[in-house]
């Protein structure tokens, strides 16, 4: 399990107590090979390149990520389960493999009731039929696919927005 903080200051992205908002990232299994794994498919960037980039664009945005890399299906929905009560304002998350057979991962992002966003490297609509199901995405606000590393900075982008808007 890899559990990251990266901090950065702005108060647009404070909440009511004054507090920076915190997104919470996650990265499901295997996606600790990336680089290295089917790089055809998922590209040469690794899954610290990536974290560099989302915390560069975290900086310019004034919020704060915590990152976590898991290949265990608990892990990821024990990290769900506590993000509400640890104050998170939002999840981006690419369930990986779990996408596609996770009910556990799906029930918990239902129920802790914090906006979520799905990612993914490559466009799963364009692959094998298996993958063309998501039992993530109906409980999220949204999903992004297929973008590359791109998909990632979008999905916080998005995330963002999603926290930024009155409530
Ligand atoms: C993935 C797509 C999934 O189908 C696959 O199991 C992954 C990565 C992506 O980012 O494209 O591990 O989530």
């Amino acid at each position: 399990m890899r559990l990251r903080g990266s901090l950065a200051h702005d108060s647009k992205h404070e909440n009511k107590a004054g507090k920076v908002k915190k997104i919470l990232v996650i990265h499901g299994p295997n996606l600790n090979l990336l680089g290295q794994r089917e790089a055809d498919i998922y590209g040469r960037t690794t899954l610290d390149e990536i974290n560099a980039l989302l915390k560069k664009t975290a900086g310019e945005q004034g919020v704060v990520l915590t990152i976590f890399q898991s290949n265990h299906e608990g892990e990821i929905v024990d990290a769900i389960g506590k993000a509400k009560e640890e104050k998170f304002s939002a999840i981006l998350i690419n369930p990986a493999a779990y996408t596609h057979t996770s009910v556990a991962i799906r029930d918990a992002i239902a129920a802790v009731d914090v906006p979520t966003l799905e990612v993914h490297l490559s466009n799963i609509y364009a692959r094998e039929e298996f993958r063309h199901t998501s039992l993530i995405a109906p409980v999220c606000h949204g999903q992004i696919s297929g973008f590359g590393v791109n998909s990632y900075v979008l999905g916080l982008q998005a995330a963002v927005n999603i926290i930024k808007k009155p409530s």
